[in-house]
């Protein structure tokens, strides 16, 4: 096991890179099985959701090599339509093979993915996307199993927008017969991006980038190559660093347009931004950050993956926040780690009251998911004294060695191997 320890209270500096995105990442891999051959993804973060979907991919005959965030994956040779448990009851993303497996191969037994730390997080939109393509869904002993012989195009509408379902959709009916329409469709910058790799492969999509996405299907795709785009999360995460650490530090980050709703927050706080087509600069006063209220929702709205780490932000201001997450309603496993290192939350049903205190102090606290543990980070850099993080392999999944990035900016943090659990 291994822990992060960090003597808060330091002021950052400097300029770090943002990492390649987790979530784009794992929805552009299985993406893959849709066709035979070679295909190339760049700017692949080296991260432990990535290694799982890698060893998930090779179950089912992928051949893969990762050198330098630069992924190959040869599917010429897939000869297993199994997700099995053991990898997805580590990553709920494995479901993800679901839409291609059936699409090309008539048949997919993916496992059910059970629970998640903060709740029940169903895949029935994903299931019920697949029915009305046309393939036939059993559930035995744990697993999903789809059949069909050629999944054919349907209209399919979300009551929830939802990522994964619109993903899995899409990638679904791109080999279908016919036209789909999928309506109330995803419009987050991974799902376009996974658009735009479909389309690289030879699929008809139109409608990128809103909420309506139609599309024809074709009989085969062929092998691709796409560059990633950089983690969103990851860049508002080192931002917040910057701010509840009242420093002034710059990342290398090209899509500051995915992360507008943070900036406003971020700015209404009381922090100076500054930013192009390459860089963010964020210049935070010596003061308190003032209590900015947020809610989450889906793209471009301020994403539930933040929550936890604008929590952390916000027990540091002067005055009391509320802070509401719409998409999941449990997600505050943070929350009595961070009342550990001082702070003054209250949970009330889906949201959370923030009463600023004017100083965090370090103490023992646990990572009980990844944004959780980013949250307890962010924290501990601002504490006084000394805040060791456990069970960071949770931030591992998801932040490529954060505390080399945190470093660089001048964070007094290490990473620890401990018998701790
Ligand atoms: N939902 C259903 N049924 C379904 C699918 C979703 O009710 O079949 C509900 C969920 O319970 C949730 C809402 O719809 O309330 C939205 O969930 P969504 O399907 O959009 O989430 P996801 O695709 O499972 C992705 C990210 C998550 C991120 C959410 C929301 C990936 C691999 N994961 O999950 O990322 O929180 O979208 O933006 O893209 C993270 O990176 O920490 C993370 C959890």
């Amino acid at each position: 096991m291994e822990k992060f320890v960090i003597h808060g209270g330091k002021k950052l500096h400097g300029r770090v890179q943002v990492s390649g995105a987790k979530n784009s990442a794992l929805a552009l891999m299985p993406a893959t099985l849709l066709n035979a051959g070679r295909n190339q993804l760049d700017n692949i973060p080296e991260v432990n959701d990535i290694y799982t979907m890698v060893k998930l991919l090779s179950s089912l005959g992928v051949q893969s090599d990762f050198t330098d965030h630069v992924l190959t994956l040869d599917t010429s040779n897939v000869r297993n339509q199994t997700a099995p448990y053991e990898h997805v009851k580590k990553m709920r993303a494995s479901v993800y093979v679901l839409g291609p497996l059936v699409s090309r191969f008539g048949y997919a037994k993916v496992s059910l993915p059970g629970g998640c730390a903060w709740g029940p997080r169903p895949i029935n939109l994903h299931l019920e996307a697949m029915k009305k393509l046309g393939a036939e869904i059993r559930i035995e002993e744990g697993y999903v199993i789809a059949k069909a012989n050629r999944l054919r195009g349907a209209k399919i509408h979300f009551d929830i927008s939802s990522v994964g379902a619109t993903g899995n959709a899409m990638m679904a009916a791109c080999l279908a017969e016919g036209n789909t329409l999928i309506s109330n469709a995803a419009i987050e910058p991974e799902i376009s991006l996974l658009a735009e790799y479909l389309v690289k492969m030879g699929a008809k999509i139109n409608g990128v980038g809103t909420t309506s996405l139609e599309i024809e299907g074709v009989n085969y795709l062929q092998p691709a190559e796409i560059v990633n785009i950089d983690d969103r999360i990851e860049a508002a995460t080192i931002l917040v660093a910057g701010a509840i650490t009242k420093s002034k530090i710059e990342i290398d980050y090209k899509n500051h347009e995915h992360i507008k709703s943070i900036l406003i927050k971020l700015e209404e706080s009381g922090v100076n931004l500054f930013y192009d087509k390459t860089l963010i600069i964020i210049d935070a006063s010596s003061l308190r950050p003032s209590n900015i209220d947020i809610s989450t929702s889906v793209y471009p709205g301020f994403p539930t993956d933040m929550q936890a780490q604008w929590t952390a932000y916000m027990a540091t201001a002067e005055g009391t926040s509320k802070i509401v997450d719409t998409i999941y309603h449990d997600r505050f496993s943070h929350v009595p780690e961070l009342n550990r290192l001082g702070a003054n939350i209250e949970i009330l049903n889906n949201s959370v009251v923030v009463t600023g205190v004017s100083l965090l102090k370090g103490a023992k606290v646990m990572s009980t998911d990844l944004r959780a543990s980013a949250s307890l980070v962010l924290a501990g850099l601002a504490a006084s004294g000394t805040t060791e993080v456990l069970r960071i392999y949770h931030i591992d999944r998801g932040y490529q060695r954060i505390e080399e990035k945190l470093k660089a900016l001048g964070a007094d943090i290490e990473r620890v191997k401990t018998t701790e659990y």
